[in-house]
């Protein structure tokens, strides 16, 4: 009996609905064509009317907000304005947006200044980087990627947003939308993955979670899709650095996670840091205006990153500072954020003319009608009620979500002999490693920042509330991260010896993921390599609890293990989230969202590279002058889209619906899955495609769909998926999507590397 099938069925947003839904946004100011570029609704334009060229500079300015600062350092520390400078700035209207301050209290003194004391009473937006979860966290989004839950995403994003907006915030700078293909990157952690088509599924959920139905509800955040664009391409996974890319690679790749998130209704992005072919993102008029606003025509508004502007005097690309605030404007960027350029300069440069006054305006309308879009005119002190703030904080709902999306982003890789789930009673158990009783390094690249620690659960005490006996596991650190520990090995050794199956909790701290975190070298650091050969030697059975950002290079014994799950940071209840999976209250369904290579040298590493002329042999001994490594097979250890359960399942009966796809027409693709095993479990059944030949060189594979589909022990269902035209397009030689009539193989299938494969040919219109 099929007990659960979701998600998603067929494709993503098709090309014609993301341009459609692109300025179809209910409730943003969006006037008759022509003249949409010029005019917003009245109560804008007669703000506009009033405002001096000063005022009009607040509005498109953003500052950390040092009213309520941030308890840790988020970003570097520069441009600051204590609180009393704000306060006054907020008076003169010279400041439309604060960013990463929490709590009502501060957000209600900052509020009040500007409705109170400003001469135009336009109300701040409050915004911040709440990514994944806020006081209550959720798994980094790389795991929760792996769920291949795009409700579950959405759920998060949602609780995220309803915790976050109780404490005086209205704007969160999320989802990261950019798709990684570098595992040494350390921003990995902050998106979906490798793919594009998993990058668009989870951008639109994440999107609708954050700002629900109403963006004028008091739970709803405005959301961003960010870096716009093609951050995740920087040059050898190092951070900040530049991005060379073919405008194919761009578009098919980068910019379609952005499109669905428009989509699905997003109104803000940010633009990256990177450069794109030597023009920096942030000055990079073709990309923020030509494609962003015209191709696509987005209306929403474009916020830097970080002295992003600032910056392009550093990339060498602006002469000071004045030019990058001019070159940041004329290119699109709407808000400065943290720089104070635009504050400084815009209204020098407009009088001089280097800046039109249409360009200042129809930036300052693009924010107007944000804080309309929200409300904010009409309940400017929304989001800021002390009561709701603490009615709506780590609640037990929210903890139980986080426990829940924890469970459901925990990949198995290997589980040998099914030595897992473990019994509850009845073995001793050694919990060894760094991360054994550790509750700072849970959350994650960004969880750090707002949560509430006191939450954090850490593994020990996950594990212990799920056994009988709570006297039958052992604790051992055995090493730090990455240094000794005072006779930590022989603690380990002898800890291992007395248990009959030890836990190995290794892998990286949450200071080697997230931004300006990019390692050269994605092994488990060398001392918790070491201690994991030195507790194998005692011949136990050990099974690998990883913590990671990435992807990791598995070597050794660590790799050889019996059991290997994959439990990246899960958030507040990583500990009860792991023992679920461990104990078997959850059975495991979750999949990679990125390719674990087999040596690090192999980055960037991706399942869906395109076809060579010399294409590895199956054979790793047959002939040489083939692309392949010397050393070691080109395969994956651990594909994307690969992960265990503690059932079995099997595909059968591969179904197309015609041999041929006529260019208007759908073609209907089944295939049968049945739960071999003993247990019920869940499976995701993806769907990948093959253009055979084409006018470009195209992807070995590439993920169309995919449904997870819930299964009792020896039931079986019909997994069905549809293509269509737009489902097989690319880009072409002109650089733009088209789709070419002729052969291509489709793949029902468990992971990137495997499944049952059919034909169809596309027929041309
Ligand atoms: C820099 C990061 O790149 C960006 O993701 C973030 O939103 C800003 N800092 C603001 O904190």
């Amino acid at each position: 009996m099929v007990s659960k099938a979701s998600e998603d069925g067929r494709s993503g947003p098709s090309r014609r609905s993301v341009l459609a839904g692109a300025s179809a946004f209910a409730g943003f100011a969006v006037v008759a064509p022509k003249r949409a570029a010029a005019s917003g609704s009245d109560r804008v334009e007669a703000l506009l009317a009033q405002m001096t060229l000063e005022e009009k500079a607040g509005q498109l300015s953003c500052f950390a907000d040092m009213i309520r600062p941030p308890i840790a350092d988020m970003n570097p520390l520069v441009n600051l304005r204590n609180a009393q400078t704000l306060l006054a700035e907020i008076h003169a209207g010279r400041i439309g947006v604060l960013m990463n301050g929490v709590g009502t209290a501060g957000a209600l003194e900052a509020q009040k200044a500007a409705v109170e004391g400003s001469r135009l009473k336009i109300p701040l937006l409050f915004a911040a980087d709440i990514v994944h979860g806020f006081r209550t966290v959720f798994p980094i989004p790389l795991a929760e990627s792996g769920s291949f839950d795009p409700r579950l995403a959405e759920r998060t994003a949602h609780g995220a947003a309803s915790e976050a907006s109780a404490s005086g915030l209205h704007w969160t700078f999320a989802p990261m939308v950019d798709v990684a293909r570098d595992q040494r990157w350390g921003r990995v952690a902050e998106g979906a993955g490798e793919d594009v088509y998993l990058g668009e599924v989870m951008a639109a959920a994440r999107v609708r979670g954050f700002q629900g139905k109403d963006l004028k509800a008091e739970d709803s955040m405005l959301a961003t899709p960010k870096h716009f664009a093609a951050y995740g391409a920087v040059t050898a996974g190092l951070d900040y650095n530049s991005v060379e890319i073919s405008e194919a690679t761009l578009r098919e790749v980068h910019l379609p996670p952005f499109q669905a998130a428009f989509a699905a209704g997003a109104l803000t992005t940010m633009s990256a840091f990177n450069d794109i072919n030597g023009v920096p993102a942030t000055a990079n008029k073709r990309l923020l205006t030509d494609i962003l606003r015209g191709e696509w025509g987005f209306k929403g508004v474009v916020i830097s990153d970080y002295t992003a502007d600032q910056e392009l005097v550093a990339h060498g690309y602006a002469h000071d500072d004045r030019d990058a605030a001019r070159l940041a404007i004329l290119a699109g960027v709407d808000i400065s954020m943290q720089s104070g350029l635009y504050l400084r300069y815009l209204p020098e440069l407009t009088a001089a003319g280097a800046v039109p006054m249409a360009v200042v305006d129809a930036s300052v309308r693009r924010v107007l009608a944000l804080k309309e879009a929200i409300g904010l005119f009409d309940n400017p002190y929304r989001s800021i009620n002390a009561k709701v703030e603490a009615m709506r904080t780590a609640t037990p709902t929210l903890r139980q979500l986080s426990r829940e999306a924890g469970g459901r982003s925990i990949v198995l890789l290997r589980n040998e002999g099914a030595i897992l789930p473990l019994p509850t009673a009845g073995k001793r158990l050694a919990l060894i490693g760094p991360f054994a009783e550790d509750r700072d390094n849970v959350l994650g690249a960004w969880g750090g920042f707002f949560a509430d620690r006191s939450l954090n659960v850490d593994l020990a005490s996950g594990v212990r509330s799920a056994l009988a006996d709570p006297g039958a596991l052992i604790v051992e650190r055995g090493c730090e991260v990455e240094t000794t520990l005072a006779g930590g090995f022989e603690r380990a050794v002898a800890a291992a010896q007395a248990a009959d199956i030890v836990l190995l909790a290794i892998g990286e701290s949450q200071d080697m993921t997230g931004e300006a975190k990019s390692r050269t070298d994605i092994r488990i650091p060398a001392v918790q390599q070491r201690l994991a050969e030195a507790i194998a030697a005692t011949g136990k059975p050990v099974v690998v609890l990883l913590r990671h950002g990435r992807a990791i290079a598995l070597e050794g014994v660590v790799r050889d293990a019996r059991a290997i799950l994959a439990t990246w940071f899960l958030g507040s209840e990583m500990g009860n989230a792991v023992a679920d999976v461990l104990f078997g209250t959850v059975n495991p369904s979750a999949r990679l969202p990125v390719s674990f290579p087999q040596e690090s040298g192999q980055e960037p590493f991706f399942y869906n590279g395109r076809t060579t002329g010399r294409p590895a042999p199956l054979d790793p001994n047959s002939q040489e002058y083939k692309s392949r490594w010397r050393s070691i097979r080109n395969e994956a250890l651990y594909p994307f889209g690969f992960g265990l359960g503690y059932a079995s399942f099997a595909l059968s009966d591969l179904k197309l619906s015609d041999a041929r796809l006529g260019w208007n027409d759908t073609l209907r693709i089944t295939a049968k899955l049945t739960n071999t095993g003993q247990t019920h479990g869940e499976h995701v059944v993806q769907l990948y495609i093959h253009d055979r030949v084409a006018s470009r060189t195209r992807p070995v594979r590439e993920l169309k769909g995919f449904q997870r589909v819930s299964l009792a022990p020896g039931a079986s269902h019909d997994v069905r998926f549809e293509l269509r035209r737009e489902n097989l397009m690319f880009i072409g030689g002109d650089d733009r999507w088209l789709a070419e009539p002729g052969m291509f193989d489709v793949w029902v299938a468990n992971s990137s590397i495997d499944g049952l494969v059919g034909q169809f040919e596309l027929l041309a219109g």
